[in-house]
């Protein structure tokens, strides 16, 4: 899912939005300078520190509008803006994705939700992403010219930075227009809905009707795709399984699709109703920016590595591409299993059982006591209707299988471990 190019360094002729001057904007906008001094950085770090604590250890208070508080804006612009641009970039570039993305660009105007828009760090995150399709497909067939983006966003202080930082880097041959919602406009139908590290910040009693709201405004008469993203700790990744059962099982969205991570609509094994000892969230590197680098230098916050846990789905089932006969389509959603040294064959195949058999059938597995006897190079896999696999690769594909990794080329495997 890692893009070798670093966005913020390239520009292409064909970029919709230019990630240097992103980056460039985002600067002054923190700093009003490309080279803030060593104060102005210490300074900002001190703020990202008090934030970083709200949200991971003193949420309850956390203000319900506290995006508009200019501390914590500057904050959130500082440390968690740029890291949320690349998560959505990543995910939406995803060829599994992308697929969806590039149908949708065939329509001359693309209508896009953002919901819990903040900065407008994943519509950022998107068009970045729209740049490679852009790229890759060539300026004839990128049919779209108009890019309307909805950011339904309490705070009208963020939504304006945000937009501060993208208005300066439009591109003069597809109109990007932004506006602000203060809740899901019921009258209006999108293309791309967005919704990252929001959901977990809505009351507990709203949220399955609010996501429903938000998959609802999706139009599904046409190709459509739906993100929501989420942190990749365990409280709100099970949130997140939660929402994906509630959705998967809706009468309201009669074609509704999961796309990723999972490519089936069984129930989540990982949700906050199972009791197994994981949960579902993916991480990419990413090399900062060097500003960045010296923020988090100073907060002790690092962003080389980011973790997350997300769901796409789609509410036009038809549009969502089938596995073609015996064609492998998987995505891994572990790290390596380690269970022990080779010689502990029983309790690795004890971690086997109790992470690959998740269905109500355990049965025993020749194969599985087989390849608990042998080597550690097992990382579970999600796979077209199934429900979760096991997968045994090949030492060179070793690095190239993280979490999150697509997966369509069997040859990289030893073995496939499929039971239910
Ligand atoms: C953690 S920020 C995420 C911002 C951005 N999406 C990102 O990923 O960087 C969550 C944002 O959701 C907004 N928000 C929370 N609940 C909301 C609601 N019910 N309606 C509109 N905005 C909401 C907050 O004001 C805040 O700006």
């Amino acid at each position: 899912m890692n893009s070798p190019l670093h966005w913020w360094l390239q520009d292409s002729p064909l970029d919709i939005l230019s990630g240097p001057e992103l980056l460039r904007n985002w600067s002054l906008l923190l700093f009003g300078t490309e080279k803030p001094a060593e104060t102005q950085i210490q300074s900002t770090a001190d703020l990202t520190q008090q934030l970083w604590s709200k949200f991971n250890t003193m949420r309850d208070h956390l203000e319900r509008d506290y995006m508009s508080a200019d501390k914590n804006l500057q904050a959130y612009l500082a440390s968690f803006y740029i890291p949320n641009v690349e998560r959505t970039r990543n995910i939406l570039s995803a060829p599994v994705n992308a697929i969806h993305l590039e149908k949708i660009v065939q329509n001359e105007t693309v209508q896009v939700i953002d919901f819990g828009a903040g900065p407008l760090s994943a519509s950022a995150g998107l068009l970045l992403a729209l740049n490679a399709l852009r790229g890759r497909l060539g300026k004839e067939a990128f049919k779209c010219r108009e890019i309307n983006i909805c950011a339904v966003e309490r705070s009208e202080k963020a939504f304006s930075k945000g937009l501060q930082i993208l208005s300066r880097t439009a591109c003069k041959d597809v109109i990007i227009n932004a506006t602000r919602a203060t809740s899901i406009p019921a009258e209006r139908k999108f293309h791309i809905a967005l919704a990252a590290n929001v959901i977990n910040e809505l009351p507990e009693k709203h949220k399955f009707k609010t996501s429903m709201q938000f998959a609802q405004s999706l139009d599904a008469s046409s190709a459509n795709l739906a993100l929501i993203l989420e942190p990749g700790q365990e409280l709100h990744s099970r949130g997140l399984a939660d929402i994906r059962d509630h959705l998967c099982t809706a009468e309201e969205l009669k074609n509704f699709a999961v796309i990723a991570p999972c490519l089936h609509k069984k129930e989540c094994p990982l949700s906050s109703k199972k009791s197994r000892n994981d949960w579902c969230w993916f991480k990419s590197s990413f090399r900062s920016p060097s500003l960045l680098e010296q923020i988090d230098r100073k907060s002790k916050i690092q962003h080389t590595e980011l973790a997350y846990s997300y769901i796409s789905f789609s509410t036009n089932e038809t549009a969502v591409p089938q596995k073609a006969g015996n064609q492998l389509r998987a995505i891994a959603v572990s790290d390596e299993m380690d269970a022990g040294q080779p010689d502990d064959a029983e309790k690795r195949l004890d971690y086997f059982k109790n992470n690959l058999f998740t269905g109500a059938k355990r049965p025993e597995n020749e194969n599985l006591a087989k390849l608990a006897r042998t080597g550690t190079k097992t990382k579970l896999c999600a796979e077209t209707g199934d429900y979760l696999g096991g997968l045994r690769h090949s030492e060179s594909a070793r690095e190239k299988l993280r979490r999150g990794t697509e997966i369509s080329d069997s040859t990289i495997f030893a073995a496939i471990i499929k039971e239910r």
